[in-house]
């Protein structure tokens, strides 16, 4: 594509120095045009080179001309009829000229013409230059190029590509690259043989969602270094190139895409070759499993650390065997999370080809490698990523054994809390009255006595009984505590519905589970229903040793009066405990 003329002038310059032997007469011979060079080819029509001769107008020449190259003149005007004495000219090349105006009937008489290089030319890109109809008489065109031809007007980003609707069907390649066609907005039809449509170097960030809906035959598109980077990553449903079944080749390089959506080449099936390169590409994560005959994917130049796994799944699925990936200058890892990654590449060694594995590197430790010595990064790395499973494994173990502790400690450390809400909840669920309101005399008890086992005689016969004469609701647990449910359950709702919790603290209280049991509901109730209320009566034995008792009970005994219960049952009668009991019960 670069430099077309140059390419032509090439190979005709080859076919030149074949023919030369040849040249013997006529034609050539009977030319005065001075300057351009005349061959001739076997059949003895001339061919004339006029580059370079600073011609302002097309020379008058034979009419058997069949190949003639203009290059780098001074053409400014392609005038009306220029060419109507060029019937058998096939080959026309004009590029590195000045010219700005393509007159309506300008290519009149060049019906068989395949081949017009207009390249590197000032015309500017609108429908006054590229007149419709100013092609229709090329009727066997098949190759027209006019890469950067709007020199001229290259900061007028206007124009779009509405010249090319009067091309006739016949045309095979189309290169209009570098023509700062910054829109592709028409819906273009009349290309229906088109094979070949170079858009690149355009500064293009906008296509029509129907621009490539009638490129029917096409093969090659080449679109690289335009700015469809945006657009590309918003074309999640692949509606773009949706219909562009036959394409070969597909250049999207250095388009600014730092993400292609997975269904982004679906409609693409007959891809061969992809090429990305050049791009901002992190990760490559779009479907490739319908291009049965990929052979090569072009990642050069982006951002990849690895090949994510889908991928490889998929191109280790395609039939075809012999697929060329390039990866040079992305940022590859070899670590071990991309471990599976470099095993591939070594696996699929036969079908898969890593061009220019040389100058592909990998990150490792720090330290560049080629991924021609990937085996030797592998099995440095088997090592590396083994340690490396361990320290991840007790980590986690570790981390788990913490999470358990810390759960335990926060149970253990309200499971008073715990507990007393839980009762509670299921009381109420219950439907045991609620008796948050708490207005004061709303309690089914008074009182409840909590006590050791031991003492039952005490209670039954001594403090209950005169408590109960004074009138006051006591409840005992041998007593009022409902059969059939769980003790504790019995005790939160005992506590739960008696105003004063007392408590006969002795040495079997202590040691006593279902005893501690109560005093702790206690604090909780106190704490969680009754706004810290003090509903704890507490009457100590006198023979408890003091130093004996828990630290949260010697907390209680601190910060609360307590009564002492002399040790001789005919001593507590005289010594009116119970009054004060009862006071401490009511007040
Ligand atoms: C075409 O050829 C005829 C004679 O062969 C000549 O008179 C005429 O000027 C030529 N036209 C051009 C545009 O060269
Ligand atoms: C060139 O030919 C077209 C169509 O025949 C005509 O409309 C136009 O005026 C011509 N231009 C000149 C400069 O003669
Ligand atoms: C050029 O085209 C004319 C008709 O337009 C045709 O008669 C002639 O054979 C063609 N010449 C060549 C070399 O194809
Ligand atoms: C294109 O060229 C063919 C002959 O090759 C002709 O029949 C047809 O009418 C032309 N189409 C247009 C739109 O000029
Ligand atoms: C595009 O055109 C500009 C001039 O307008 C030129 O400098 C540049 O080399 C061209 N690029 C290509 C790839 O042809
Ligand atoms: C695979 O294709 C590459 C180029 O794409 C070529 O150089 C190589 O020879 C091919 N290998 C086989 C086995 O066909």
């Amino acid at each position: 594509m670069m430099a077309v003329c140059w390419l032509s002038v090439l190979i005709l310059t080859a076919m030149f120095a074949n023919y030369q032997t040849t040249t013997s007469d006529s034609s050539c011979k009977k030319f005065h045009a001075k300057k351009c060079k005349c061959k001739e080819d076997m059949k003895q029509r001339p061919m004339f080179q006029c580059s370079h001769l600073g011609l302002t107008e097309v020379p008058e020449l034979p009419k058997t001309t069949f190949f003639l190259n203009l290059c780098h003149n001074k053409l400014e005007i392609l005038r009306n009829g220029s060419f109507s004495n060029f019937s058998q000219l096939l080959t026309l090349l004009v590029a590195y000229n000045y010219i700005q105006v393509i007159e309506l009937d300008a290519f009149r008489g060049l019906e068989n013409l395949t081949q017009l290089v207009l390249d590197f030319n000032s015309l500017p890109l609108s429908a006054k230059i590229f007149q419709k109809g100013v092609f229709l008489p090329l009727t066997r065109i098949s190759y027209l190029s006019m890469r950067n031809s709007n020199k001229a007007m290259k900061h007028n980003f206007k124009h779009d590509l509405i010249q090319f609707r009067s091309l006739n069907t016949s045309l095979h390649t189309l290169d209009a690259s570098n023509i700062t066609s910054v829109k592709w907005t028409r819906h273009i039809v009349g290309l229906n043989n088109l094979k070949i449509l170079d858009l690149s170097y355009n500064l293009c960030t906008n296509i029509d969602k129907h621009f490539f809906a009638n490129f029917n035959t096409l093969e090659t598109l080449l679109i690289g270094h335009n700015l469809l980077g945006s657009l590309i990553m918003k074309d999640v449903k692949g509606k773009l190139l949706r219909n562009l079944h036959f394409v070969k080749k597909l250049d999207i390089s250095h388009n600014s895409i730092s993400f292609i959506p997975s269904k982004f080449f679906q409609g693409l099936s007959s891809l061969e070759i992809v090429d990305v390169s050049k791009n901002f590409l992190q990760t490559a994560n779009f479907e490739i499993d319908h291009m049965k005959k990929l052979s090569q994917l072009d990642f050069r130049e982006n951002l990849l650390t690895s090949i994510p796994a889908n991928m490889l799944r998929h191109l280790h699925d395609i039939d075809s065997n012999n697929i060329s990936i390039y990866l040079e200058n992305n940022p590859l890892k070899c670590v071990c999370d991309d471990l599976d990654f470099l095993n591939w590449i070594v696996n699929e060694k036969n079908r898969i080809t890593f061009a220019n594995v040389e100058k592909t590197n990998c990150k490792f430790n720090g330290i560049s490698r080629s991924i021609r010595d990937i085996k030797l990064v592998i099995n440095a790395l088997d090592k590396h990523c083994a340690n490396y499973t361990i320290i991840i494994s007790i980590a986690s173990l570790s981390f788990a054994i913490f999470i358990i502790i810390t759960i335990t400690g926060l149970i253990y450390r309200y499971r008073w809390k715990l507990r007393y809400f839980y009762y509670m909840t299921k009381s109420r669920y219950r439907g045991y009255t609620s008796l948050n309101e708490h207005d004061s005399e709303n309690y089914q008890y008074h009182a409840f006595l909590s006590y050791a086992e031991s003492n039952l005689r005490l209670v039954k016969f001594t403090l209950l009984a005169k408590l109960e004469a004074e009138g006051l609701h006591v409840c005992i647990h041998h007593r009022d505590f409902m059969p059939g449910q769980p003790i504790s359950a019995n005790i939160a709702h005992a506590i739960h519905c008696s105003r004063r919790t007392v408590v006969l603290l002795d040495d079997d209280y202590l040691s006593s589970y279902w005893c501690m049991y109560e005093l702790n509901m206690v604090r909780m109730e106190s704490i969680y229903s009754r706004k810290g209320e003090n509903i704890l009566v507490l009457v100590l034995n006198e023979g408890i040793d003091k130093c004996k008792l828990p630290l949260e009970l010697m907390d209680i005994i601190h910060s609360n009066t307590y009564i002492e219960l002399p040790q001789d049952p005919q001593v507590i009668d005289a010594s009116g405990i119970c009054g004060r009991i009862k006071d401490a019960i009511l007040g």
